[in-house]
């Protein structure tokens, strides 16, 4: 503790670390609103696995009901999913009137305003419109162009760009319209659980990706929610030594079966967690399904919290703690819990306290970015 006291001596860091502890301590669930969903996204974990098949209870006193449970056990932040959430606005707003919450869309409906103020609101994109509309828009329909309709100048918004080893090249123009709208910006990497291969290959591994995440964060660290700390982690799979899969996972149903020898590995998770398939009723292993090989998946809020609960190893040195606390902070500012237009200032600071000072060592082994060089 006394290491931390005087790393925060720093002011800047002091202020992030206040405005945390204000808000005080998350405990949360993911929840899929409904079954149904508008698009068929190629090599979507949710369809992947048929978790359409645990349909939403038809009765709102069931939906209701369950908001209850979740607040009486404690639950004070949801992650909203699906399906497409936004198919069901009014069970939308009941969540956001009671929880902090974030809600992740395809952006082809639009979130009203009215009541929906100020609702972080997660929008995918997957590429720029002829990439996005052939893996998400069935080769007909640019669902990115629609999300840019649907959003423009909302500063609700904020792009969740799932990004692929091949297609590095459209990462500049995807951001700089996404900016240009008026939006945010995070990172997501897109895990080819259905082997479609080529350019879309995680295998290839996301070292040229993350040096362009990099550019773009100079270029706009005003609007960009993820740190370069946070996505090379995602990228690498590794933390400390210690390899990302479902041995050191911290967001795993805590009550669910498979996971109880992982819960006593002890290694940290988070007590609270449980992701609810949209019957509300059965949960997953995880957020990302039941079956989903954790060697694919690069979900970014899931590694967030692997980030801030091994909170230890990074208090060896004061810029280890920094990138351990811009974490925390990003998670906190992207989804509103700290004041959002306030803490949006602070982001260039962040930026510059958390981008690798030098070219440094690759994220991923160099015959991963040799790879990547016959798929470009
Ligand atoms: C299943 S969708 C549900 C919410 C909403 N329908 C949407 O499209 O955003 C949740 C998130 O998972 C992401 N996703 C789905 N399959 C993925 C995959 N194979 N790799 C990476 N992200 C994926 C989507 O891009 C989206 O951001």
């Amino acid at each position: 503790m006394s290491t931390i006291r005087q790393y925060l001596e720093d002011p800047f860091l002091r202020l992030l670390y206040e405005d945390i502890t204000a808000a005080g301590p998350i405990r949360p669930i993911q929840m899929d609103l409904t079954h149904a969903c508008n698009i068929r996204c190629q090599g979507c974990y949710f369809f992947s696995e048929e978790l359409d098949r645990h349909k939403a209870p038809k009765e709102e006193e069931v939906f209701d009901r369950f908001l209850d449970q979740e607040e009486a056990r404690g639950t004070n932040f949801i992650t909203v999913l699906g399906g497409e959430p936004s198919l069901m606005p009014e069970r939308l707003k009941k969540v956001y009137d009671r929880f902090w919450m974030l809600v992740v869309t395809n952006g082809l409906r639009r979130i009203p305003q009215e009541g929906f103020e100020g609702m972080p609101i997660v929008v995918s994109v997957w590429g720029d419109h002829e990439t996005d509309t052939r893996l998400r828009g069935n080769g007909k329909v640019d669902v990115f162009a629609r999300g840019l309709e649907n959003y423009r100048g909302d500063s609700r918004a904020l792009w969740y760009y799932t990004t692929t080893p091949g297609n590095v090249h459209e990462i500049e123009s995807v951001v700089g319209q996404c900016v240009d709208n008026g939006n945010y910006v995070g990172f997501n990497f897109y895990g080819d659980i259905s082997h479609r291969g080529g350019s879309v290959d995680h295998r290839h591994g996301f070292g040229a990706v993350c040096r362009e995440i990099d550019r773009m964060i100079e270029r706009y660290p005003e609007r960009i929610l993820l740190s370069s700390y946070v996505a090379r982690v995602v990228a690498a799979g590794e933390l400390y030594g210690d390899r990302w899969g479902h041995d050191s996972c911290c967001t795993l149903t805590v009550d669910h079966p498979v996971n109880a020898e992982r819960l006593k590995n002890g290694r940290p998770y988070n007590p609270n967690f449980r992701a609810f398939n949209p019957d509300l009723t059965t949960t997953r292993r995880c957020c990302a399904g039941d079956e989903r090989d954790c060697g694919n998946c690069f979900e970014c809020w899931a590694h967030f919290s692997w980030i801030i609960l091994n909170l230890e190893p990074h208090l060896a040195s004061k810029q280890e703690f920094t990138n351990w606390l811009t974490t925390m902070y990003l998670f906190y500012l992207s989804n509103h819990i700290v004041d959002f237009a306030a803490g949006v200032e602070l982001l260039p600071e962040i930026h510059r306290r958390t981008l690798p000072q030098s070219e440094g060592p690759a994220v991923l082994p160099a015959e991963m970015d040799e790879l990547l060089a016959d798929v470009l």
